[in-house]
């Protein structure tokens, strides 16, 4: 049974409660049950809504189903149970884009060439795509390193990188399986931070998986947290702090915390 937590007014004077008017789902998975395998049960019924440009993220032990709730989202799997919608938008099917748990750049591409991938995909005029790549390319603090392959990157510019060709595809659903699990504190700082802006100039709505709950809730709207074996959604948590939020001066507030405490509670519980 999901538990939704939420906290009294009394506790977050300090962070004044998010307006949160109902949006609609825009995707959505119904009692979903998986196995790949039709033996091990790696998620059971697993019920939730992504909002129409919400941050959500989901934090959960190693093995759980995190990834394969993102490979169920992105039609790359089939639900053994239950049934996934993904609504469509402006009359046609939402585009939905995925970073993977370790970067997927093509090794034989430059960095601008991986970054046209995405563009190639979302079918961007090929007459555009030299504009489009430099102003991703700044946007990511990449411009230097457009000629370069990927085995000339550090790990963080290659997971900008591999944002930069999320972006470049422009998907309304952003999928991200831990794409910054591999960095420092502050190239993470850096980047969520980057994502933040984007996420809220360009209202896409995200789920993002990561084992690091400090990095859920400064980033997200919403955090599910999982159980394993079979996979199932333990509980809920809204991050009623306010936005825009600075990732550093928001991890020194009291309900910063207290939803810390809370998180990890759950967890080793
Ligand atoms: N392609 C596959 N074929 C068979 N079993 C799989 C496959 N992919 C994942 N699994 C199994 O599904 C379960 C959940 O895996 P998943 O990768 O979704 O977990 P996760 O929560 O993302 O873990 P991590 O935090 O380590 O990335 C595991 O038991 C794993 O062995
Ligand atoms: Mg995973």
């Amino acid at each position: 049974m999901l538990q939704i937590r939420s906290t009294p007014a009394a506790v977050i004077a300090d962070a004044p409660r998010l307006e949160q008017p109902p949006r609609p789902a825009t995707a959505s998975l119904s009692h979903v049950s998986m196995s790949y395998d039709g033996k091990l049960e790696v998620l059971r019924d697993i019920d939730f809504a992504l909002r129409d440009g919400e941050f959500l993220s989901i934090v959960g032990p190693s093995g759980c189903g995190k990834s394969t709730i993102l490979r169920l989202i992105s039609g790359l799997v089939q639900p053994s149970q239950g049934r996934i919608d993904v609504e469509p938008r402006d009359g046609k099917p939402a585009n939905v884009g995925f970073m993977f748990q370790r970067d997927a750049l093509l090794p034989w591409a430059t960095v601008s060439d991986n970054i046209a991938v995405g563009l190639e995909c979302a079918g961007v005029p090929k007459d555009q795509h030299a504009s489009r790549i430099r102003s991703l390319l700044e946007l990511l603090g990449l411009s230097e390193f457009g000629h370069y392959y990927p085995r000339a990157l550090s790990g963080g510019m290659r997971q900008r990188a591999a944002l930069g060709r999320l972006l470049a595809y422009d998907p309304q659903i952003m999928l991200m399986d831990e794409p910054f699990g591999a960095l420092d504190a502050q190239t993470k700082l850096l980047l969520g931070s980057e994502l933040l802006r984007i996420w809220s100039g360009h209202r896409k709505s995200v789920v993002f998986v990561t084992h690091d709950i400090e990095e859920a809730i400064g980033l997200s709207d919403r955090i599910l947290v999982m159980a394993p074996r079979p996979g199932r959604i333990k509980a809920e948590y809204v991050v009623d702090l306010p936005r825009p939020r600075d990732l550093r001066s928001v991890r020194k507030l009291p309900r910063f915390h207290q939803l810390s405490d809370q998180i990890w509670q759950e967890i080793l519980t």
